[in-house]
């Protein structure tokens, strides 16, 4: 299904009023097919959306949006395992709940995080202890140029901290259609971050943590259907450890988590906090009272103001810390995605 000149208001979660060229509904891969050759017969730039809970539209879009909404769920029982295959149109939460209804645990960590199933290992989705990779069986890409499915297993998905071979060499004219997830049957509580180490181990089940998890990101991050926000939106930044000793000398409660590779991740809401952020305004676009790393479309915020508030946070927290920050959400232009960096620089 296509419309000219579509309003992306209801397809962006900052709420901001953008439009596409076209619009297409995509319910098979077939039919991501189909809508991504008459953008290539129209000579038009494309995108790919879930909800559009990562993604910030610098202006319209002046080619084809094709949203993603395969559906389908499958279940197999195995001995030691649950096996599921996930249409990538069937939303994250949704299948964080059909799971544990079903007795299936090892999603609660991740639950109430916006977006589709298939956008869940494009940017290794993760909260409260868990990432998507933990979960991730395989991932079924199609490569629109060829047309060809190919089924790329967890090792090869290259997943890092917000990161997958799908933000790099899979980036351009491949769709995500399907995800599989491999959840273990012998549960094995996750409950080292938060008010989760509050939870009794001996104890606690699966929708106790789904419980605790919802609650924390109620209590902290806006929902998108009243405020406009993209979640986080920066990284965490990961840094060398003899700057973060020079930093913690300096600011000795500083939150730092050392990460395997030797580097040490550093809070970024924590960075913008100490930078007095919190409730900061630039035109309609303001930094979270909650939350400083959230950035919201408080009152009719355009991109220019959401970009103009970013540039300035980053500058005031690279100014303090000498730390840079990289946004986590992505920037798309008129004719496709921009380096965010770049944009806010
Ligand atoms: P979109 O924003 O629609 O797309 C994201 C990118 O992927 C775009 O570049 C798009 O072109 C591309 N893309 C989308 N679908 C496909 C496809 N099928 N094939 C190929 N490319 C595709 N993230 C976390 O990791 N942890 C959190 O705790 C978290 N909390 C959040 C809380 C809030 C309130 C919000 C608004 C966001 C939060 N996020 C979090 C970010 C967001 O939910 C995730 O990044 C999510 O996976 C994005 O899904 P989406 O369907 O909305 O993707
Ligand atoms: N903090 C502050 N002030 C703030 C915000 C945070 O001091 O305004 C401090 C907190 O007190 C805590 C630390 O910073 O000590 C970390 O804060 P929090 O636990 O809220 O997590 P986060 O690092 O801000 C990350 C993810 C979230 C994810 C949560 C929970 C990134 C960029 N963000 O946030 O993911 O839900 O941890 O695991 O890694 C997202 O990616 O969109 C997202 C929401």
């Amino acid at each position: 299904m296509s419309s000219p000149h579509t309003s992306l208001k209801s397809f962006n979660t900052l709420g901001l009023e953008i439009s596409a060229q076209a619009l297409y509904i995509a319910d098979t891969p077939e039919a991501i097919i189909t809508a991504w050759q008459a953008t290539q017969q129209a000579n038009l730039p494309f995108i790919i959306l879930g909800e559009g809970s990562n993604v910030l539209f610098l202006e319209d879009f002046t080619g084809g949006v094709i949203v993603n909404a395969i559906k389908g769920i499958t279940l197999e029982e195995q001995d030691e395992a649950w096996q599921l295959h996930v249409g990538a149109g069937e939303n994250w939460h949704e299948l964080v709940e059909y799971t544990l209804k079903k007795g299936i645990t090892g999603l609660e960590n991740l639950a109430l995080i916006p977006g589709m199933s298939g956008s869940a290992p494009i940017q290794n989705i993760g909260a409260y202890g868990i990432e998507f990779k933990d979960v991730c069986h395989y991932v079924d890409v199609l490569n629109l140029s060829t047309q060809k499915r190919v089924r790329l297993y967890r090792e090869e998905c290259k997943f890092g901290y917000r990161d997958s071979i799908f933000k790099h060499e899979m980036k351009d004219n491949y769709a995500i259609v399907a995800i599989g997830l491999r959840l273990a049957k012998q549960w094995k509580p996750v409950l080292n971050y938060g008010d989760l180490a509050k939870l009794n181990p001996a104890t606690v089940c699966a929708w106790d943590v789904f419980n605790a998890v919802c609650h924390m990101r109620q209590s902290k991050l806006p929902d998108p259907r009243v405020t406009g926000n993209v979640g986080s939106f920066f990284k965490n930044p990961l840094i060398a450890q003899d700057l973060a000793e020079i930093l913690l000398k300096q600011w000795p409660n500083m939150p730092c988590y050392p990460q395997a590779n030797g580097e040490v991740k550093l809070a970024a809401g924590w960075l913008i906090d100490q930078c007095n952020l919190k409730g900061y305004q630039v035109g309609g676009a303001a930094v979270h009272r909650q939350q400083a790393l959230v950035l919201i479309n408080e009152n009719h915020a355009t991109p220019q103001d959401i970009v103009a508030l970013a540039h300035q946070v980053r500058n005031y927290v690279g100014d303090k810390f000498n730390v840079w920050l990289e946004p986590e959400v992505r920037f798309i232009g008129g004719q496709g995605e921009r380096d965010a960096v770049e944009v806010i620089s």
